[in-house]
């Protein structure tokens, strides 16, 4: 309970905020390098970096890039990345078979960072739309998103993620029933330590807009993900999400997008006290990068200070493509 203060000036609240070594003292939260998982694209080809006009400082890297940059992320203490492929406009279908193709992109990427960088934790994405000809995240049949074929098709795809080597399965899809069937099928092929992370409140968001240029998704994309994604108006269907994710097997929730979305991460964390997460999704990097090189705010600040706000709204961590700088600025390096 928050405790009234006594009338002034027996209380004068200014007095804990007088000096650096007073604040330090007095406050709640603190983000550290552990609460940092990095999202990353991967491309074809060797030796390649390649900018996202839409995302500065972001690249598309080829695998032995990607390497690199585990490497350099271990070094600086952050313990996952997270492997989004930006897959050849060729190999999209309309059955999606790349996505469960052991030698797929992101399934070569984790492969290589497992052998050379064994220390980072890889999370990988669970959803058809990097592979889907039509952009969708499930199959499309007769202009519908199907919910169970495609379920059939995410248990596939997060099998050969399990056995490429990633330790945090990511299903991002938001069909019905993922989790619990991707639970069951890594029990029975015995992946019983893989782990996932439920993108369990995922709203139908106009932030996404960047990372749908990085993975070559924008132009792909028949109408928009509203009959799987959530309605930005509710609130409860997000508490019903994370419960159902949990009793289905989920080992660690996320909350996505984060910024504009806080309210529902505490809410996550007061109702189930578990593992709770957000993603600051590409849109609010770009704003941020964006006003920062603009000159309109101090984009150091402000990375930190909205980092900050996730660990003052319950989060335990976030999935944020400022990590490596992030994790830099904390350490002084
Ligand atoms: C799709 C997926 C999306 C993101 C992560 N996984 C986009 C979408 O749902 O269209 C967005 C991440 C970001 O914007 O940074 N499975």
């Amino acid at each position: 309970m928050t405790h009234t203060p006594a009338p002034f000036p027996t209380s004068r609240l200014r007095r804990t905020r007088q000096s650096a070594a007073v604040r330090g003292l007095v406050r709640q939260n603190s983000l550290t390098v552990d609460d940092l998982i990095w999202p990353v694209f991967v491309r074809d080809g060797e030796g390649i970096e390649e900018p996202i006009p839409s995302m500065p400082g972001v690249y598309r890297r080829s695998v032995d890039k990607i390497v690199e940059a585990a490497r350099e992320a271990a070094d600086l203490g952050i313990p996952v990345i997270c492997l989004f492929p930006y897959t050849d406009p060729a190999l999209k279908t309309e059955d999606c078979a790349e996505a469960w193709n052991l030698e797929n992109l992101s399934n070569r990427a984790t492969r290589a960072i497992k052998a050379a960088v064994p220390e980072i934790a890889v999370m990988t994405d669970v959803a058809l739309d990097p592979y889907n000809i039509n952009g969708h995240d499930g199959f499309v049949v007769d202009g519908e998103i199907v919910n169970d074929a495609t379920v059939q098709a995410l248990v596939k795809q997060a099998l050969s993620q399990a056995e490429a080597g990633a330790d945090i399965i990511g299903p991002s899809d938001m069909m019905d029933n993922r989790i619990g069937a991707i639970r069951n099928a890594l029990e029975e092929n015995g992946f019983q330590n893989v782990m996932l992370m439920s993108y369990a409140a995922k709203y139908a968001s106009a932030f996404y807009g960047p990372f749908r240029d990085a993975v070559g998704a924008s132009g792909a994309l028949k109408g928009d993900k509203t009959t799987y994604q959530m309605d930005p108006a509710n609130a409860d269907e997000a508490l019903r999400l994370v419960a159902r994710d949990l009793s289905e097997g989920a080992d660690m929730v996320m909350v996505k997008p984060g910024m504009p979305y806080l309210d529902i991460c505490r809410s996550v964390k007061d109702e189930f006290g578990v593992p709770t997460f957000a993603y600051q999704v590409s849109g609010e990097y770009a704003m941020i990068t964006g006003a920062a090189q603009n000159g309109w705010i101090d984009g150091d600040k402000a990375m930190l200070e909205s980092l900050m706000a996730f660990k003052r709204a319950g989060c335990d961590g976030i999935l944020t493509y400022f990590a490596p700088a992030v994790a830099r600025k904390l350490s002084g390096k």
